[in-house]
C-alpha cells in the first residue's frame, strides 16, 4: 500500500490509507500475523534526541516481524560528533538499511533527509513540527476505544506551542467529520497561529481556546494531556513558571464524562497525577501498545510485505 514511500508528516497519508493501516494494525494485534514478514530487512533508527517509546516501539515492531535493527540513540556515539552532516549521515545509512526512522531537533530535518536517502525515511519527530507516527498511535487508540474517529470533542491541554504531537494530531483530526477542538493552555503556550488561523479556520473547524481546564472538562470526549517541553524553552525561568500549569488529578476527573478517554503521548512529568492511572478512562498505557501495532503496520506497508 505504501511501498517505498516516505512519511514526513501525517498529510502524506490519505484518510483511506490511514484506515487501511488501522485495519492492518488490528489484524496484527488479534491474529499475530506478519511474524516473519520482515526477515532479511534492516531498520535504521537515527535518534538525535532522546526517546523511549518511538525508538523502542519501532525496534520492537521490526524484531517482532523477523527483521533486524541498527542505529544510534544519541548522536554523540556517531560520526555526527566529529562534524558529519545530516545529509552525509543519511546517505551513508541508506546504504545499510531498508528503511530509516529519524528524530531530530530541527524542524524540516526529516524532509531534508528524505531528499538524500535512497530508502524510505519515517519522521520520528522534527523539533516542534511533526510526529506523524504518534498521530497514527493516537488515532488508532481513539478508534479502538470509541469505534470511530469522527463526531467528537477533543481537548488538547498543556504545551500547545512546542508540542509536535499536538500539531500533527490537530492537523489530522481536522480532516475527519464533525470534530470540535478545545485548546487549553497558558497564553504563552497557545497553539501557533499558522495552525489556528492558517489551517483550522480555513478548514471550518469549530474550536475554542481557553486557559481553564476545569470549565471545559465536562464537554470533552477525548482529553489529550501534554508535557511542557523543557528542551524547547529559551530560558529555565519561563519553564519553571509554566511547567505545572495543569495537573490532571482525581478531583478534575470528577468533572469529566464517564465516557472520556484520557490520552498522553508520554513521557509525562507532573501533568497527570499517578492517582489517575487506575481510572478506567486513563488510556495512555493502552496507547503505548497500539503504537507498536500501528508501527508494525506502517513498516510492513512501506517495505511492501504487508499481506496478512
Ligand atoms: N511519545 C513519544 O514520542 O515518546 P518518546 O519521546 O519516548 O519517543
Amino acid at each position: 500500500m505504501l511501498k517505498g514511500r516516505h512519511l514526513i508528516e501525517p498529510g502524506n497519508l490519505s484518510l483511506e490509507e490511514l484506515e487501511r493501516l488501522f485495519v492492518l494494525a488490528g489484524r496484527i494485534e488479534t491474529e499475530a500475523c506478519l511474524q516473519d514478514a520482515c526477515r532479511g530487512k534492516v531498520l535504521a533508527t537515527l535518534f538525535f534526541e532522546p526517546s523511549t517509546r518511538t525508538r523502542l516501539s519501532f525496534e520492537a515492531a521490526m524484531l517482532r516481524m523477523g527483521g533486524a535493527c541498527l542505529g544510534f540513540a544519541e548522536p554523540g556515539s556517531s560520526s555526527v560528533a566529529k562534524g558529519e552532516s545530516l545529509v552525509d549521515t543519511v546517505r551513508t545509512v541508506s546504504c545499510y538499511a531498508d528503511v530509516i526512522v529519524m528524530r531530530n531537533p530541527k524542524e524540516g530535518a526529516a524532509l531534508l533527509a528524505s531528499r538524500y536517502s535512497s530508502v524510505p525515511v519515517i519522521n520520528a519527530g522534527d523539533g516542534g513540527h511533526h510526529h506523524p507516527t504518534q498521530t497514527l498511535t493516537d488515532l488508532l487508540t481513539i478508534k479502538r476505544l470509541r469505534g470511530t474517529i469522527g463526531n467528537i470533542t477533543v481537548g488538547f491541554c498543556g504545551d500547545l506551542k512546542f508540542g509536535r504531537t499536538v500539531h500533527s494530531l490537530a492537523k489530522t483530526l481536522s480532516r475527519y467529520p464533525s470534530i470540535r477542538m478545545v485548546f487549553i493552555s497558558p497564553p504563552e503556550l497557545r497553539l501557533p497561529s499558522y495552525i489556528t488561523s492558517g489551517m483550522l479556520v480555513k478548514a471550518g473547524i469549530d474550536y475554542l481556546e481557553t486557559d481553564q481546564l476545569d470549565k471545559v472538562m465536562g464537554e470533552l470526549d477525548v482529553l489529550y494531556m501534554t508535557r511542557v517541553q523543557r528542551e524547547r524553552f529559551f530560558n529555565e525561568e519561563d519553564y519553571v513558571r509554566l511547567k505545572d500549569s495543569y495537573i490532571l488529578d482525581r478531583k478534575k476527573m470528577k468533572l469529566a464524562r464517564e465516557s472520556l478517554i484520557v490520552l498522553h503521548p508520554l513521557p509525562r512529568v507532573n501533568e497527570i497525577a499517578p492517582e489517575v492511572d487506575t481510572d478506567p478512562r486513563a488510556a495512555y498505557f493502552k496507547q503505548v501498545k497500539y503504537g507498536m501495532y500501528v508501527r508494525m503496520a506502517l513498516l510492513s506497508s512501506i517495505l511492501g510485505v504487508e499481506s496478512c
